[in-house]
């Protein structure tokens, strides 16, 4: 797919319907042939709408008018390029947890978390949120993470979470005000609610933070493991993450969670986990599949804000 193509996909199929700033920016540049040989001259991994929008946002440049958008961008390029190969999008969504809770309040408790490619580490904190399946709310204080459950009774109690670690590529750290204002970016200018979340969770985290190791999902993935205290449940977990991960990759990684001790908890697309015999998704919206220990049970919404049972 040419950069071109790339950005008029990402204005019709990403954007259209949830962001109507990103549409217009993307479909201008989709058009625009003095951005797209700025962005060739990036590796293909770092030519994405996601990437070049947050940074300009990072850097405080206009993305509702796509005319101010290309003047600042052609004019501070050098600036924009540095931090287009330096960062990477890298969104954490701590309301993904509305939908990890249903299974992790299934296991044996205590439990030992370990997320890959946990970003900040926002999602390693299920037990410290507070939730809201319809009518039924858990817990206390904030963020409230709003969930429609369908087809499950949802669970009533917080999980009890002794021991907390993840693994990342590129950890970002919620007590660093620049890594948190990246996270502030990469959430789509009208998804205020979803920056008021961010900084809600980032202030639970902040007040703990969360043991994060910089390594490979595959490759540091067991000695990591073993840190775990062995009277509590393993449970190895990751959302969101896959997508990232060359083919190859995602293979040697699920061989080697399927066969550590303890659960292994996937929410990922279908797209890059696959399933024989999934039922239809609910609707054309994107939806990831919520699996214990390689076992397809729901399909959830990209930032945890609906979980659907399998019947
Ligand atoms: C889209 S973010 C999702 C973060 C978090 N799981 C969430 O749901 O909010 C994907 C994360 O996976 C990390 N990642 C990608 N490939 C990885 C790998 N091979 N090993 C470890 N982390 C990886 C990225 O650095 C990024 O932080």
């Amino acid at each position: 797919m040419t950069t071109a193509q790339t950005y008029a996909e990402f204005a019709a199929r990403e954007a259209r319907g949830v962001s109507h700033a990103y549409e217009r920016l993307s479909s201008a540049v989709s058009g625009d042939d003095e951005m797209l040989a700025l962005l060739d001259n990036l590796p293909p991994a770092k030519r994405q709408p996601n990437l070049l929008f947050g940074v300009v946002r990072f850097l405080g440049g206009p993305v509702e008018d796509p005319a101010a958008f290309h003047d600042y961008t052609v004019a501070n390029w050098p600036l924009i390029e540095v931090q287009m190969r330096a960062r990477a999008t890298q969104t954490n969504e701590a309301a993904r947890c509305a939908v990890l809770l249903p299974v992790l309040s299934m296991l044996p408790q205590p439990l030992a978390l370990l997320e890959v490619g946990a970003s900040a580490g926002l999602c390693l904190y299920p037990d410290r949120y507070a939730y809201r399946y319809g009518d039924r709310k858990i817990g206390e204080g904030e963020p409230v993470l709003d969930c429609e459950a369908t087809g499950l009774i949802p669970p009533t109690t917080l999980p009890e979470v002794v021991w907390r670690a993840g693994l990342d590529l590129n950890p970002l750290d919620v007590t660093d005000p620049a890594d948190v204002a990246w996270l502030e970016a990469l959430i789509w200018p009208e998804h205020a609610h979803r920056r008021a979340r961010l900084r809600a969770a980032a202030a639970v985290a902040a007040a703990d933070p969360p043991s994060l190791l910089r390594g490979d999902l595959v490759d540091d993935l067991p000695a990591l493991a073993a840190q775990a205290p062995v009277d509590a449940t393993l449970v190895v977990f990751h959302t969101s993450v896959l997508y990232q991960v060359p083919a190859p990759r995602r293979a040697a990684f699920t061989e080697l969670a399927g066969r550590l001790p303890g659960h292994w908890v996937s929410n990922e697309a279908p797209e890059v986990l696959p399933y024989d015999d999934l039922p239809d998704p609910p609707d054309d919206a994107h939806h990831n599949v919520l699996a214990l220990d390689g076992r397809p049970l729901a399909w959830t919404r990209a930032h945890g804000q609906a979980v659907r049972w399998f019947g």
